[in-house]
């Protein structure tokens, strides 16, 4: 499997292929979701592109940066079964930010007015800023993220409407663990008791949406937090439904507009987040 440190050499190789090309963006310590994103990624294209980069302009707060897992060699191993497909892309920071670390500001409207961008200022700013900077130096035909960061997909995708980007963005599904929790590269710092609790989250958004006894959103809420705090594990930094298209957090819902749970949880200092759709009313 090829392994390129700089863009130079990556394009050179995909130039040479003239071939359709599919970017999974990922910051490392692989898990089986990303590997899902790889899969559909190697079935939709002749090249596969997957790059492993800890962006440190989208952490808003540097102990999260500090404690990002690190697992290169795991992660290539990972990958190997792809091989026949694959180019890895793992730039160092000098390659990405040759002129110092900057991120630029962006519009995204609603998109990153509320939940994550409420919460980690300036996050969604340094997503797009490192996204559009791989996009420029990868090329790809087709870009693959997770339904489970699903404000940064609608912030990716106003991207490449906004810049006029000729590529397609390919929303994959949440791959959860057998116990429901979502699969995440943040789930490695959780301790054997935090792991045990974190389900109660997934669990918790399920029941909301199997059992929709109310439209209103802050009975959703007080139930929502009343089932995680039975955990001393666990406490809930916000939760809100918001509609599907513009990610306005909604206090009843209306009949015909389609939803989504959102919400972030701290399993201790490691922050979890998950998202459920709830469909149209
Ligand atoms: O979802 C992630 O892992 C990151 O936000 C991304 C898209 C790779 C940008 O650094």
């Amino acid at each position: 499997m090829l392994v390129f440190t700089t863009a130079e050499e990556l394009s050179s190789c995909l130039k040479s292929q003239s071939q359709t090309v599919g970017l999974v963006p990922t910051m490392g310590a692989l898990h089986l979701g990303h590997l899902a994103l790889v899969e559909k990624a190697c079935k939709e294209n002749k090249w596969v592109v997957v790059s492993i980069y800890i962006n440190p302009t989208q952490f808003n707060n540097t102990e999260d940066l500090e404690k990002y897992p690190v697992t290169l060699e795991k992660d290539l191993q990972l990958l190997e079964p792809f091989h026949k497909q694959l180019l890895v892309y793992s730039p160092s920071n000098q390659e990405m930010y040759p002129s110092g670390f900057f991120k630029k500001s962006y519009d995204f409207g609603t998109l990153t007015k509320h939940m994550e961008g409420a919460f980690r200022p300036g996050h969604y700013d340094g997503v797009a800023t490192v996204v559009e900077l791989l996009f420029k130096k990868t090329t790809p035909t087709k870009a693959y993220f997770g339904e489970k960061d699903f404000q940064q997909l609608q912030v990716i995708r106003a991207l490449v409407k906004q810049k006029k980007l000729s590529l397609s963005i390919v929303e994959c599904p949440t791959v959860r663990e057998k116990d429901g929790l979502a699969m995440s590269s943040r789930n490695q710092l959780l301790t054997t008791i935090q792991r045990q609790a974190a389900p109660l989250i997934y669990q918790t958004l399920e029941s909301l949406k199997k059992n929709a006894f109310t439209s209103d959103v802050s009975q959703m809420e007080l139930y929502f937090k009343k089932e995680l705090e039975q955990s001393d594990e666990l406490k809930v930094e916000y939760f809100c439904v918001a509609e599907t298209e513009n990610l306005v957090p909604v206090t009843t819902l209306e009949k015909g507009k389609k939803y989504r749970f959102f919400t972030a949880v701290f399993a201790g200092k490691t922050r979890l987040i998950d998202t459920v759709e709830l469909g149209r009313i």
